[in-house]
């Protein structure tokens, strides 16, 4: 008994509620998240992602209704994606003055002229083939490709952006987007780069949810190889020097460490993207009753803010927001 006289006694300050939220190290708050939506034609449809129970395609005229309780509770910003009417081998759709992104983003900057409507800036939901640029005898080409990014880019940015988020990987883009928006007096619009993005399989749902599974091979000679880290802080210096004012690591939370390492490194906003995959998992998990799935979410949300991000972009945003506005 007398050996314990002098020993460290941690639980003193985790015996009463009140004291464990004085010495809590991390709190999420609403203005972390950032909520994706995904925009598809016509008008009236709010169809459920199989996979990805609560997430939802959107037509023009929905995206608001859907927005709305996401602004009531104080997320400050949403990320676009757009399916279009027709895909091609050249992904026109997302370079289109008047694509199925540039008209969300008019819509959204309509009804809500203080939300940061953030465009996702990708070729893979506009190419019949699937993937993130152009194609030719296999090969996913780089410059031919970030052309296109360029005016993808730039649609958007006309349409109202308030940020542009390349989301391919491929090399040199953040450069070539900057120069454009500079070039047409858009020297304020900010870059959120997908800067380390790796070759993972949560993106599963993602592609069901954007019809974007690539039609033959892999993204595996752009996106990065899972086991690497280092490579991630090459990716995402590379991005600061072109111009990236935020960086992101993405999947979040199984790239932990990823996020840890660049929040030490670098000293711009550091975004985590919790994809699809990580989301769908939490819903699974619930719905089988194995684990609590709101415990579940606020402490994966938790741990990605730990780890060093100060944006997260999730699909549970506004149940997030909900349970920590209670
Ligand atoms: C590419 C893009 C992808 C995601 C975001 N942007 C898919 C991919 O690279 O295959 C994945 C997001 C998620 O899984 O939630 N435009």
């Amino acid at each position: 008994m007398s050996d314990l006289a002098n020993i460290r006694r941690h639980r003193r300050l985790r015996m009463k509620p009140r004291l464990r939220d004085m010495v809590r190290e991390t709190a999420l708050s609403p203005d972390d998240f950032i909520y994706p939506l995904f925009a598809v034609p016509g008008s009236g449809v709010r169809t459920e992602i199989g996979s990805m129970p609560g997430v939802f395609n959107l037509s023009v005229d929905r995206l608001a209704a859907e927005v709305e309780p996401a602004v009531a509770l104080g997320i400050p910003a949403v990320l676009l994606f757009g399916i279009p009417e027709t895909k091609d081998e050249v992904g026109s759709g997302a370079y289109d003055p008047n694509g199925i992104v540039q008209r969300a983003i008019r819509e959204l900057k309509r009804q809500f002229p203080d939300l940061i409507v953030i465009a996702d800036c990708c070729l893979c939901e506009y190419t019949s083939h699937g993937h993130c640029g152009m194609v030719r005898d296999g090969v996913i080409l780089n410059d031919e490709s970030v052309e296109l990014l360029v005016r993808a880019a730039v649609t958007q940015a006309e349409a109202g952006a308030d940020m542009i988020a390349p989301s391919d990987m491929f090399d040199g883009r953040v450069a070539a987007i900057r120069a454009a928006l500079d070039q047409r007096g858009l020297t304020q619009l900010p870059i959120l780069s997908y800067a380390a993005k790796y070759a993972s399989c949560f993106y599963g749902p993602f592609r069901e949810a954007a019809q974007s599974a690539p039609a033959f091979g892999d993204r595996r000679s752009h996106q990065m190889d899972p086991p690497n880290v280092r490579e991630a802080l090459r990716e995402i210096e590379t991005d600061i020097a072109e111009g990236a004012d935020i960086i992101m690591v993405k999947p979040a939370l199984a790239y932990l460490d990823v996020i840890r390492a660049a929040h030490e490194r670098f000293n711009v906003p550091l975004a985590a993207y919790n994809v699809s995959g990580e989301y769908s998992m939490v819903k699974a998990v619930a719905k089988l009753g194995w684990m609590d799935g709101e415990r579940a979410m606020m402490e994966i949300l938790t741990a990605i803010k730990r780890a060093g991000a100060d944006l997260i972009l999730t699909y549970h945003a506004v149940e997030a927001a909900r349970l920590l506005s209670a």
